[in-house]
């Protein structure tokens, strides 16, 4: 049967929702096969929401959040982006194939630019295939799996963490995608290796 994957978008009441309306708008023809989520920042974004998707069904997950340094409410898109990274380690972690989760950055005035990118997305996640494929997950693994994360992220010492990097890179004034994958890695993925286990063990 051809697989048609199911993908969730959260995007940002500023830039992503906006442009998806003018798509809407100007008829430019639109995929019909996500659901979106409109938020009023990516800061909205708890990794427990991440997670919750896929259990409940996503097959991919996309945050469309406004360019870096244009954020209406300061960082909330720097929250976002240390928010992903650490959420594509846990999904490698778990066997999943990161680029099931993918972050954006668009303004107010990209339809053409959503339209495309949505399509792109649709086509990662349909050559991932169904989700758990590569790890012949059952459902109740899948939950399994996917519940530990979602603990994980509600960590708080998780959160402080994350939210300490994320002061530190802006008195760096280095927002590079190689800045922040190095903070993860020195700060947070020994934790999080460290809780998933202790949370498997728990469930177990
Ligand atoms: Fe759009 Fe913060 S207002 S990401």
């Amino acid at each position: 049967m051809k697989f048609e994957p199911s993908i969730l978008s959260f995007m940002c009441h500023w830039c992503g929702y906006t442009s998806a309306d003018a798509a809407g708008v100007f008829r430019i023809i639109h995929p019909p096969y996500y659901k979106t989520i409109r938020i009023l920042c990516t800061g909205r974004v708890d990794p427990f929401f991440i997670f919750e998707a896929f259990k409940y069904g996503a097959e991919g997950v996309i945050i469309y959040g406004c360019r870096l340094g244009e954020c209406k409410y300061s960082d909330g898109n720097l929250q976002v982006l240390l928010i992903g990274e650490s959420a594509k380690t846990i999904l490698e972690e778990s066997g999943i194939n990161e680029n099931s989760l993918k972050l954006e950055w668009i303004s107010s005035t990209e339809s053409v630019k959503l339209v495309k990118d949505l399509n792109q997305f649709f086509e990662t996640i349909k050559n991932i295939g169904p989700f758990g494929n590569e790890t012949n997950w059952n459902e109740k693994d899948k939950f399994l799996y996917l519940d530990c994360a979602s603990k994980v992220c509600q960590d708080a010492k998780i959160g402080v963490l994350l939210g300490n990097i994320s002061k530190k890179l802006k008195n760096l004034r280095d927002l590079s995608y190689s800045a922040i994958k190095q903070k993860i890695e020195e700060k947070i993925v020994n934790k999080l290796k460290l809780k998933w286990v202790e949370i498997e063990e728990k469930n177990l």
